[in-house]
């Protein structure tokens, strides 16, 4: 397929400088935006993101928004991708290795592709176990950087364990997740981290707040601790394409009934009409 190299559709080939800040530095921004049917799904949450971590770390768009929204749409349907993601990073550029900003006439490097991606339905249906680990990252979480290596070490944990998820806690307060936020149900009401420095606010959290209030259900944004999560009637996690995963057993325990509750089964369900 083809990529998105600053506002110009390129056929794919090795264009990263070694001293590409991204690559040395872990100095650069991304967004993962879901394509179902063909579709770009909550395109313009992921380009306000996106635009909301370039500020937050001083770092300019090399194309305007709205130049790059079209280039992204023109990209999946040159691509033809169906079921996937389009993957969108944005370093601070190439330039002699040094720790600080380099100087203004460096320009950041934009960089787009899609990949074929197809729901995990069989996990989506019948749920999966998740294993808890720490959360060693920064007190940053709300940005969504590059500098990843806390959640592919969680990650990693996760599969080892033939878990789909890492769930991070923050001493005893459950933060998110490795790559997904983390919603738990107790007496019929939602609760999930807010949205402040220690997570990331998921797009498709915002999603499901959105069918939350469509089908009456109360969505508290309190933190809970290991314990409630542990103790709670149901647990599911979030993110672009991986949707809505019920978690029936984390480490050793099991959750509820050890199938995924009524709760999440109906915001499954509505969540796979919104996409539709
Ligand atoms: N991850 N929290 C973290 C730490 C994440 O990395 C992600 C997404 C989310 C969910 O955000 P959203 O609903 O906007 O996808 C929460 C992407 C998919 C990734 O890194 O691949």
């Amino acid at each position: 397929g083809k990529i998105l190299f600053n506002d110009t559709i390129i056929e794919r080939k090795k264009i990263i400088d070694i001293e590409d800040r991204g690559y040395q530095f872990g100095d650069g921004i991304y967004e993962v935006i879901g394509v179902y049917g063909g579709k770009l799904f909550m395109l313009d949450e992921h380009l306000e993101r996106l635009e909301r971590s370039a500020k937050e770390l001083q770092l300019a768009l090399p194309v305007r928004l709205t130049i790059l929204k079209e280039k992204i749409v023109e990209l999946v349907s040159t691509n033809g991708l169906h079921e996937g993601v389009v993957y969108l990073q944005i370093s601070r550029g190439v330039a002699e290795r040094w720790h600080q900003f380099p100087s203004d006439d460096v320009t950041p490097v934009l960089v787009a592709y899609t990949k074929v991606e197809e729901t995990l339905s069989d996990a989506e249906n019948h749920g999966a176990k998740a294993v808890l680990t720490e959360d060693i990252r920064w007190l940053r979480c709300d940005i969504k950087t590059l500098n990843l290596l806390p959640n592919v070490l969680a990650k990693q944990k996760a599969i080892e364990n033939n878990a789909v998820e890492a769930i991070l806690h923050r001493g005893d307060i459950i933060t998110e997740a490795s790559a997904s936020n983390v919603f738990i149900v107790k007496s019929g009401e939602l609760y999930t981290h807010p949205a402040d420095n220690y997570i990331l606010n998921g797009i498709t959290r915002r999603k499901i707040f959105a069918l939350c209030e469509k089908l009456n259900m109360k969505v508290n944004e309190e933190t809970f601790t290991v314990a409630e999560l542990l103790r709670a009637d149901e647990v599911f996690v979030t993110a672009t394409k991986l949707d809505i995963i019920p978690i029936i057993k984390v480490d050793d325990t099991i959750i509820g009934d050890g199938k995924p509750g009524d709760i999440v089964r109906n915001i499954v369900e509505a969540y796979r009409h919104s996409i539709q």
